[in-house]
């Protein structure tokens, strides 16, 4: 048994399905903590139901009691720890949130998590593992000829959502270094894929472009970012759980530098080949917008480190995962639509109301 946080959201979503798919860990059942905040959305789990091996817990990492609870109840042998607020645009309008889940969230969850593994017996309480998954952006933004991301370099968060997610690995650290507490933290690059909510780039250009409204693109648009297929992320954290050593952490990307322009110009041409818009090239939607403040120039990953000593690779190219990820939100408009029509939360109203 796993207990996962953030469960329902994009990247969690694809963990949980791909963790009860993939051979080697689909007889674990999960325990999936999630709040369900506008980013948590059920119907990503809907080929679940039913599934004895999974537990879907509505509630919220800040709150110790149901935390303590669940860990004495299912005993999880890990913690996988997704929960998050995760959108760096919406951390600079609002971000008391984000210090509220990323901080205190995660500051509740290690110290629930200390108290359960200090109560295991030997062998469990060896075997025990908390891991938090973080990103790249906690390292800053990067000039454009200097050396990608390693785990070995500093610190420098420049937004509130980086900031925030900063501090909780902070935290994860200082709870292994003073306590002992058997972690391992993950900095991911940019995800993109099934279930991506439509406010993030990739997703956002997809369902514009189809609705014909216009593409806004931040500043000149040439801002890099290392784009890596969301299950191969899941895969990297398995392969963390698995066989990272405690008390490391592990940058996970896909070595796939882009510019922002080029990924909207992608997206638009695998439209063009899927679903022509008989009014034109979606391309001509593309329209430059005023830029993010604080805006970092460039992120990249070196991921030497988790392919050297724990052979993980990304499966999928750009190329392979541009084109799944552009199919799937063309023959998902249903989701999209109860995306954007908020008829996804109304149904978990509706779904939970009554239930103990
Ligand atoms: P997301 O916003 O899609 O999902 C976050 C999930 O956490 C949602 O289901 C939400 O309901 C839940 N949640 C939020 N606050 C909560 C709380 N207080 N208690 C319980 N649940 C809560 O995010 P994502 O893109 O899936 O990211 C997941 C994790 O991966 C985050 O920690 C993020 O920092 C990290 N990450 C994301 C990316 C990326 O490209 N998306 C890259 C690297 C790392
Ligand atoms: O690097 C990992 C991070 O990637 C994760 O930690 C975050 O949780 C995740 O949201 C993502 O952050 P970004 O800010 O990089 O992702 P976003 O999709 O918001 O933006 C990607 C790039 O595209 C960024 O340079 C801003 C730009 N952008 C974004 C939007 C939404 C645009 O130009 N136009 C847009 O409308």
């Amino acid at each position: 048994m796993i207990l996962v946080t953030g469960g329902a959201g994009f990247i969690g979503s694809n963990f949980v399905l791909d963790w009860l798919a993939d051979a080697a860990t689909r007889d674990e059942p999960v325990v999936n903590l999630d709040a369900l905040t506008y980013a948590g959305n059920l119907r990503n789990l809907a080929s679940l139901a039913g599934d004895a091996r999974h537990t879907f817990v509505h509630g919220d990492i800040t709150d110790r009691g149901l935390v303590d609870r669940l860990l004495a109840e299912h005993r999880p042998r890990a913690i996988v720890h997704f929960a998050a607020e995760s959108h760096v645009d919406r951390s600079i309008h609002g971000p008391g949130e984000f210090i509220r889940t990323n901080v205190q969230g995660s500051f509740t969850l290690l110290e629930a998590a200390r108290a359960h593994w200090a109560g295991l017996p030997g062998a469990e309480r060896d075997a025990f593992r908390f891991l938090h998954v973080s990103t790249d952006e906690v390292y800053g933004s990067l000039a454009p000829d200097a050396p990608a991301f390693t785990e070995d370099h500093p610190y420098e968060p420049n937004s509130p959502y980086s900031a925030s997610k900063a501090a909780s690995d902070h935290l994860v650290r200082a709870w292994h270094h003073t306590y002992g507490l058997p972690v391992l933290t993950t900095n991911c690059s940019n995800n993109y894929g099934p279930f991506h909510f439509p406010e993030k780039l990739i997703p956002l250009m997809i369902v514009n472009a189809l609705a014909g409204k216009p593409l806004p693109v931040y500043g000149d648009g040439r801002q890099i970012r290392d784009w890596l297929y969301v299950k191969d992320h899941c895969s990297g954290i398995r392969a963390v759980l698995a066989r990272g050593r405690v008390g490391q952490t592990y940058n996970i990307g896909g070595w796939n530098e882009q510019a922002n322009i080029d990924i909207v110009h992608r997206v638009c041409a695998l439209l063009d080949e899927l679903k022509p818009d008989p009014a034109g090239p979606y391309a001509r939607l593309i329209t430059h917008v005023s830029d993010r403040p604080g805006h970092d120039r460039r992120y990249a990953i070196d991921a030497r480190k988790i392919e050297r000593e724990l052979g993980w690779r990304p499966a999928e190219t750009f190329d392979t995962g541009i084109r799944k990820t552009v199919q799937w939100y063309l023959q998902h408009g249903d989701w999209v639509a109860e995306v954007q029509s908020g008829a996804y939360r109304e149904w978990v109203a509706r779904n939970y109301a009554g239930r103990a």
